[in-house]
């Protein structure tokens, strides 16, 4: 496992100007936080694409809120908890869904639009959800409204500096302390210091460890690679939801067909025809995830098919018109109509549950160091998050870090600036010089990248067991070895290294849990064991324990 910093510190571009806080991501986690904090502070955001590329933008369905009666947070708290399978963390559910509705408040004054129906607020359903509680905008562009207003709303503060195409690589740590991040210029590949009292890590899901996925190519892990190499706890990471409804295009791209299709009515079909799903769960097709996914693979399994059939054949047109603009031009470019045909699915990495252990304030257990999204392992999904909470947990852990940060940025006493830029100064002159300038080896990333990701598919997928989690790991670990040296230079080999990296903590946990739940599934273990294993794994520099849940 690579331990130390990425990057060769020596040759460093620029030292920047220190400042009280830096995010590092710019999706709904990282940019509401900026915009909280820049009321009172300076804030950088560092982020390795352009400020709309976040996994933030392909959040079709929606954002969960019990905003309208019979609905109450009680009956989101207890969906919440069922959903994560004996894993969630109680108070910060209570947290979450008690703090949601004031979230939708913020964004509506933000100027985010949700659909409306006939004068109020239109509500859909989703996996898992007792009442109809996912506000939506555009129809299925929910994520795309909110991050194209976030964005446009953070750029007009002066008080926020952005530096896109900025790879953060590594968290510089003093006396236990977040002092700074050492960052990759994409455009020109030279190193940069950014010193800092506080850092956010907003920077999104795992993704891209799959083959099949619907996340955005940037969803590389980085942020939980470089937490961990700093020393912070990564909690629940063996816990990847796969979400259910995914489309190939005929040119060979994902497409997510979101889960609200579902809440507003389509049918689940195997290849006779058949609602699988009746008679599996109370909530059919509208069981949580986990459970949907289950029974695909087993109904796949059994017809050695690798799709089956999502059915909206039944919903009135002029509804799914209005509800899902987006899908029906997707399949329309693809031959297919929506109102008609039957739609070839199948499921895909969607979502990590865990990732960097964080208290109900996002503070992980480096000082100054925070983690908010889907990066973060808050305890609010346990072994399987429920359907669109994924949003409005960005929002509220941001929040609550903000108001952390803005605590410590107002102390009168807070320690002073010097310390940190000292310390800063000391790294780069003790660099300088001292190691070798040596490029990686010449090696095809793609291709190594590739076939990681196909291996990570095959052995640490939806279903796992020991033989295949022990071959990932010896297949990382020899990857490791012969490819990759701890200096590194560009961004291509950083994010390859944080893949093998998070991938060697995924098979690593999932080994260790000898049972089956929520999203984990172990062939060898079929069964859920609450006697053993209603616990979390906990892995920290390589030395992993078990912490009981309450
Ligand atoms: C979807 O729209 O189905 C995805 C939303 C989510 O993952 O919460």
């Amino acid at each position: 496992m690579i331990q130390g910093y990425l990057i060769n510190t020596c040759g460093i571009k620029k030292i920047h100007d220190f400042s009280d806080c830096i995010i590092v991501g710019s999706g709904i986690a990282g940019l509401s936080t900026a915009i909280r904090v820049s009321k009172y502070s300076k804030v950088k955001v560092l982020t390795k694409s352009n400020l709309s590329e976040s996994t933030t933008w392909y959040a079709q369905g929606g954002i969960a809120a019990a905003v309208k009666k019979p609905d109450w947070w009680k009956t989101h708290y207890e969906d919440t908890i069922e959903a994560g399978q004996g894993l969630c963390d109680s108070a910060a559910v209570e947290k979450l869904v008690k703090s949601a509705p004031r979230m939708i408040e913020d964004l509506v004054e933000l100027g985010i639009a949700f659909d409306i129906t006939g004068g109020e607020i239109s509500l859909t359903t989703e996996g898992g959800h007792t009442y109809p509680r996912v506000l939506h905008a555009g129809g299925d562009a929910t994520g795309e409204e909110i991050e194209k207003k976030l964005v446009k709303y953070s750029g007009t503060f002066s008080n926020i500096d952005f530096f896109s195409e900025h790879l953060a690589v590594d968290i510089i740590t003093d006396s236990g302390k977040a002092a700074g991040i050492i960052a990759l210029d994409i455009k020109d590949n030279t190193t940069h210091i950014h010193p800092c009292s506080n850092i956010v890590i907003a920077s999104g899901g795992i993704g891209q460890l799959y083959d099949v996925s619907t996340n955005p190519s940037i969803s590389t892990g980085d942020g939980i690679a470089m937490a961990y190499r700093a020393g912070a706890s990564i909690k629940d990471i063996e816990f990847i939801q796969f979400h259910p409804t995914v489309f190939k295009t005929n040119d060979g791209h994902l497409f997510l067909i979101t889960e609200a299709l579902r809440g507003e009515g389509a049918y689940l079909r195997d290849s006779n025809g058949r609602r699988f799903m009746v008679g599996k769960h109370p909530k059919a097709e509208l069981a949580p995830r986990d459970i949907v996914v289950k029974e695909m693979v087993k109904v796949m399994s059994a017809q050695n098919l690798n799709f089956i059939f999502l059915d909206a054949t039944h919903i009135p047109e002029k509804l799914l018109k209005v509800r899902f603009p987006n899908i029906i031009a997707k399949l329309k470019e693809n031959g297919l109509n929506l109102g008609t045909d039957l739609i070839k699915v199948f499921p895909a990495a969607h979502y990590l549950n865990g990732g960097i252990k964080t208290d109900l304030k996002g503070r992980t257990d480096i000082g100054g160091l925070y983690a908010c999204g889907e990066t973060a392992a808050t305890g609010a999904h346990g072994a399987n998050r429920l359907a669109s909470n994924s949003l409005i947990e960005g929002l509220v852990f941001g929040w609550e870090i903000s108001r952390d940060i803005i605590k410590k940025i107002k102390n009168k006493n807070k320690p002073s600036s010097d310390r940190i830029i000292a310390k800063i100064k000391e790294l780069a002159k003790s660099s300088s010089g001292s190691q070798n300038l040596t490029n990686p080896p010449p090696v095809n990333t793609a291709e190594l990248v590739h076939g990681f990701r196909k291996m990570m598919s095959a052995n640490v997928g939806i279903l796992r067991d020991e033989k295949s989690l022990n071959n990932a790991r010896q297949y990382i670990d020899c990857t490791l070895k012969k490819y990759l040296r701890p200096v590194l230079a560009n961004k291509e080999t950083i994010e390859f290294a944080n893949m093998l990296t998070v991938g060697r903590l995924i098979s690593k946990a999932a080994l260790l849990r000898t049972e089956s739940r929520g999203t984990h599934l172990r062939n060898d273990w079929p069964e859920k064991d609450d006697v053993n294993w209603k616990k979390h794994i906990i892995l920290k520099n390589d030395n992993s324990h078990f912490e009981l849940v309450e």
